[in-house]
């Protein structure tokens, strides 16, 4: 039985072939054609474009061989063992264990990938990839996190007819109605343990909202879905003129209030515990942010939020949107569009929500009342893209005759 799950809205479905189709059909002859590869290779001009398109090829078909490769790096924790320390083959077999004939091959295909880098004296180092991976703990989480959603994707057509049965939707209590969020074997508490994931994957997404948006204007910022409190942190000291207010399910703010309590902004954030499927959004904020939470839930969940989050803003009220959105609608194939394959697939485990194109969050936006809506551009997409959305300070026409 297939899952009742949203479809996004595809552009370009009308009856009649167009010229474009008539193009792309004519392109894709002449890539079937058997001597073109051949002809393609032996002419300078061309031979880069298809060099490079078989190395894009083969790197989709090693892609699993990849991300096991950083897996297991990061589980023998070389990228902080190795950061600002290069160690040769012999220390680096004493600390991991490992045979060094089957050490070096791990070495050698991560100095491969960039993530290591070979040094004087026979040493390993860290290269260009493996810097931040030393440096930020959120990175290794996900990486260590993502190894779930591949388990599931084992076998992805079987996957396919059966996405919500893994790992990945035991692992997020909210996504699936289904997930009952008790403790796992560990004793954990689900909302514990993907609250800290979140908390610690934020970071650049954070970043990429404080070096886009001005603050000054707002007074106070209600963040909706705010797990921890990060963010909320975070902004609190690029902004100190802000209070906060934080909404999310009470098992969440829990956790919330005692990271508050440690950061010393208990006065600064007051705490408001529900759930956006059951209850208003309180009022009080002139700024709404909406951090990583729409992409979760199902088209009509997201335009409840987005309702709520209008009716409770005052006139002139603003609301920031911000999360991973779809980049590939309108150049598939390009280094940036191949992230949405991993959003399209992680959020399919994790339930019934769904990546989603800039342009379809807008116009839900509007649909929910919002004015003056526009992109924010950013820096680094890959982490979020931002949105932002006014409640008008106009008067609808016909609510003239009662003002005076
Ligand atoms: C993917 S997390 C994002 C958390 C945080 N904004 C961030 O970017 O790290 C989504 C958040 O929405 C919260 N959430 C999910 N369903 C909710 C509901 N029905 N009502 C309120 N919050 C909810 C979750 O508890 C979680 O903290």
């Amino acid at each position: 039985m297939f899952q009742p799950l949203d479809l996004t809205a595809i552009a370009g479905q009308s009856a009649k072939s167009t010229f474009k189709d008539q193009w792309q059909a004519q392109l894709e002859r002449w890539y079937a054609h058997p001597g073109l590869y051949r002809w393609s290779l032996g002419n300078p001009l061309t031979r880069w474009l298809t060099r490079r398109r078989t190395r894009k090829l083969f790197d989709l078909m090693a892609g699993f061989v990849h991300s096991q490769v950083l897996l297991a790096c990061v589980r023998l924790d070389l990228f902080r063992s190795l950061h600002q320390a290069p160690a040769d083959l012999t220390e680096l077999v004493r600390r991991t264990k490992l045979a060094p004939s089957v050490l070096q091959r791990l070495l050698l295909s991560a100095v491969a990938l960039g993530l290591l880098e070979q040094r004087s004296l026979g040493r390993f180092g860290l290269g260009p990839l493996g810097v931040p991976l030393a440096q930020h703990e959120g990175i290794a989480q996900m990486i260590e996190h993502n190894h779930l959603l591949y388990q599931d994707m084992q076998d992805p057509v079987q996957f396919l007819s059966n996405a919500w049965q893994g790992g990945m939707a035991d692992y997020w209590p909210y996504a699936h109605a289904n997930t009952a969020a008790l403790p796992d074997a560990n004793g954990v508490n689900k909302f514990t343990r993907y609250s800290e994931l979140m908390a610690a994957s934020q970071g650049f997404v954070v970043q990429e909202i404080l070096s886009s948006y001005f603050f000054s204007e707002h007074r106070c910022v209600l963040d909706v879905g705010a797990g921890r409190g990060r963010f909320v942190s975070e902004l609190a000291a690029h902004a100190p003129h802000l209070n906060f207010m934080m909404f999310d399910l009470p098992p969440v703010l829990a956790l919330a209030r005692e990271n508050l309590r440690a950061k010393g902004l208990s006065e600064r954030v007051s705490l408001h515990p529900g759930s956006f499927l059951d209850d208003p959004l309180p009022r009080g904020a002139d700024l709404i942010t909406l951090v990583r939470v729409a992409h979760d839930h199902p088209d009509a969940v997201v335009r409840q939020i987005l309702q709520k989050a209008y009716d409770a803003l005052p006139v002139g009220g603003t609301l920031l949107l911000a999360e991973p959105m779809a980049q590939s609608e309108h150049q598939g194939g390009s280094d940036e569009a191949s992230v949405d394959a991993y959003f399209h697939f992680y959020l399919l485990a994790m339930g019934d929500g769904r990546l989603r194109t800039p342009q379809e969050l807008m116009d839900m936006m509007r649909a929910a009342g919002f004015t003056h809506v526009e992109r924010v551009p950013n820096a680094m997409p890959i982490h979020a893209q931002i949105l932002l959305g006014r409640k008008s300070k106009c008067l609808p026409l016909n609510a003239g005759k009662s003002v005076n």
